[in-house]
């Protein structure tokens, strides 16, 4: 029992809120979709503290991007997305510690095997400049397999990702109007054969804005749980 114990699976998930969230794989540090200083939400996270062996940018939205360079540059991280915003980066910013990758495509990194996935939705970064393909990210390690959608509606292209992995936990944007709303999250998670669900994408602007028990209660009575963690909370999944 001890042995098994000490081998137990776990991965741990800190919420940055908006839809920035960081995962702990065996030490390494993968933060997703940094948006921390300009949101007013946020404001008691100091992004100078972040950790981060790699930075995960699902699409060029500035809302997913606004923090990605500091927290990069401040822990000599690699950038890890779309052909295009990882050519951004380079041209722009002269940063070039980043990975390319494309819808459907695969890589071992340190920490795991990452599927960059299809969504849909719009990619445009700040500048104007052409952002690629939007996307989402599979993860699977040996602690564990997880998928973070992006921002996306619900579409079919999900049910694939079961035939790729067994997931622990799965990240959907529910906030509706830009992304997928909460019934169609409820859908996604149906889809995806996932019953644990953390929910993001939500209450940061106007558009976005959720009733969070009723959002629990909509999945709950899909048998599913939706985990809204607090802003620079952190869980084990
Ligand atoms: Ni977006
Ligand atoms: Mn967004």
């Amino acid at each position: 029992m001890f042995f098994l114990y000490l081998c137990a699976k776990t991965m741990k998930l800190t919420f940055f809120g908006h839809a920035c969230f960081a995962v702990e794989i065996n030490g390494k540090h993968i933060l997703f979709d940094p948006f921390i200083t300009p949101n007013e939400l946020a404001k008691e996270i100091n992004v100078n503290n972040i950790k981060a062996d790699y930075v995960l940018l699902s699409h060029g939205h500035e809302d997913h991007i606004a923090d990605a360079l500091t927290i990069a540059k401040n822990n000599d991280a690699k950038i890890v997305s779309n052909y295009e915003i990882v050519s951004w980066y380079g041209s722009k910013y002269e940063y070039t510690n980043a990975h390319p990758i494309n819808q459907g495509g695969s890589w071992k990194f340190s920490f795991g095997n990452v599927k960059y996935t299809n969504a849909i939705h719009s990619s445009m970064l700040p500048d104007g400049s052409y952002g690629g393909n939007p996307g989402g990210f599979l993860v699977n390690s040996d602690q564990g397999n997880f998928y973070y959608a992006g921002d996306t509606a619900l579409t079919f292209d999900m049910k694939l990702i079961p035939m790729w992995s067994n997931l622990d936990f799965a990240v959907l944007p529910i906030g509706d109007n830009f992304t997928m709303g909460i019934a169609d999250a409820v859908i996604a998670a149906e889809f995806i054969e996932c019953d644990k669900i953390v929910g993001v994408h939500y209450d940061t602007f106007g558009y976005i804005k959720i009733d969070k028990e009723k959002a629990i209660e909509t999945f709950k009575a899909k048998g599913k749980e939706l985990i809204l963690p607090e802003i620079g909370q952190t869980i084990e999944l």
